[in-house]
């Protein structure tokens, strides 16, 4: 459904001219249900080699809003690549999903979309396209946050994209490409213009990789510049950061990425303290049995190879009595069983400390 957004700035002044162009731009954006809740949304960032739909389905039973698959290749898609494909699975549980493509060739960039939106129907909640991606392996080729170096390129995809689905279309980027060169702000207005529907900040230069601390600032900045939803991310990794966020920035939307990791329950954590309510850490216990499951849940989708849980469970172990034993340990295992013979080995140390008290 394609309807005018209410001009989302307020107190700042705007000529007449501006006020007109501005109406033009946003008859063409659609709004996204999933950022338009009476509460701030709180979403799972895209994360490569992370946000599979095991652990989506994790966060969304924790109280996420809206889960990210991992970054998808445009190019994949385009060759039929079964590896890429399989990177937009979607699990029974989940309703809605926002698809992350990457790539720099506009008119690849769109028949893509167009496949994914025709292939996840109503399932689709967005699609995303990377910006902010800042690997060496996908700069060099012109993809992810190369494209902070050329709004031009990056706004033709965004209209390609828009011209191809029904859906609507975000972009995620960073705070700029080089360190101390803050061009978010004025690249997320040249984005709007093209037509994006919102964009995710992460506030760090590309070049900063994931040094150093996110600038919240920036987010507030990108904010002021454009009406379309913005949503904020970076070093969120519990209740108070996400209040805080939101307090410092008026940001429409918080993204969490690596506070998810091994702590799904942050999203009930961030919706609690959003709402004034008080929240409990979950024990040892639960944290094993929700790795546990973490790993059935590969495991249903991958078969018994689930050597990508290894991430999982150094993240669900960490700050445990015992970790960095059971840590060294789990870089070995490949199956179910073998990760349940860790669990079972820290579940008994962590007896034998509580009797040895
Ligand atoms: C392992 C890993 C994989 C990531 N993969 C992606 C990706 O596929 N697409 C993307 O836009 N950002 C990706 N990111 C960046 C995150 O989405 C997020 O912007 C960043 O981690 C900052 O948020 P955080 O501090 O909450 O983690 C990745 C980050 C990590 C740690």
């Amino acid at each position: 459904m394609r309807r005018v957004r209410p001009d989302r700035r307020s107190g700042r002044h705007r000529g007449r001219h501006d006020a007109a162009r501005l109406d033009r731009l946003t008859e063409a954006h659609v709004s996204i249900p999933f950022l338009d809740g009476p509460t701030t949304p709180i979403l799972l960032a895209p994360m490569a080699g992370v946000s599979d739909r095991a652990f989506r389905t994790l966060c969304l039973e924790q109280g996420a809003d809206l889960t990210y698959t991992e970054m998808v290749s445009a190019k994949g898609l385009s060759f039929a690549n079964a590896k890429t494909r399989h990177l937009i699975d979607v699990a029974p549980a989940e309703t809605h999903v926002a698809v992350q493509l990457f790539g720099h060739e506009p008119d690849v960039m769109a028949s893509q979309a167009a496949w994914v939106e025709d292939a996840l129907g109503s399932r689709l909640a967005y699609l995303d396209v990377n910006m902010g991606c800042p690997a060496r392996k996908i700069v060099t080729k012109g993809d992810g946050s190369a494209l902070m170096k050329d709004p031009d390129l990056a706004a033709a995809i965004v209209h390609a994209i828009k011209g191809a689905v029904s859906c609507p279309v975000t972009a995620k980027f960073r705070r700029g490409y080089a360190e101390g060169d803050e061009t978010a702000p004025a690249f997320a207005r040249r984005l709007e213009a093209a037509g994006v529907d919102a964009v995710a900040v992460h506030g760090r230069f590309a070049e900063q990789l994931y040094r150093g601390h996110a600038d919240w600032d920036v987010v507030a900045r990108v904010k002021e510049a454009v009406s379309v939803p913005v949503i904020g991310n970076g070093d969120v990794r519990s209740g108070a950061d996400a209040a805080a966020l939101v307090a410092q920035t008026g940001c429409d939307a918080v993204m969490i990425g690596r506070g998810a990791e091994g702590n799904p329950w942050v999203f009930a954590e961030v919706k609690g303290t959003l709402a004034g309510r008080a929240t409990q850490k979950p024990s040892l216990e639960e944290r094993l049995a929700m790795a546990r499951r973490h790993a059935r849940l590969l495991a249903a989708e991958e078969g018994r190879n689930i050597v990508r849980m290894r991430r999982h469970a150094m993240a669900y172990l960490a700050g445990l009595p015992g970790a960095a034993h059971a840590r060294a340990k789990l870089c070995g295992c490949v199956t179910v069983e073998d990760f349940d013979a860790v669990f079972d080995a820290l579940l008994e140390e962590a007896a034998r400390h509580l009797s040895a008290r």
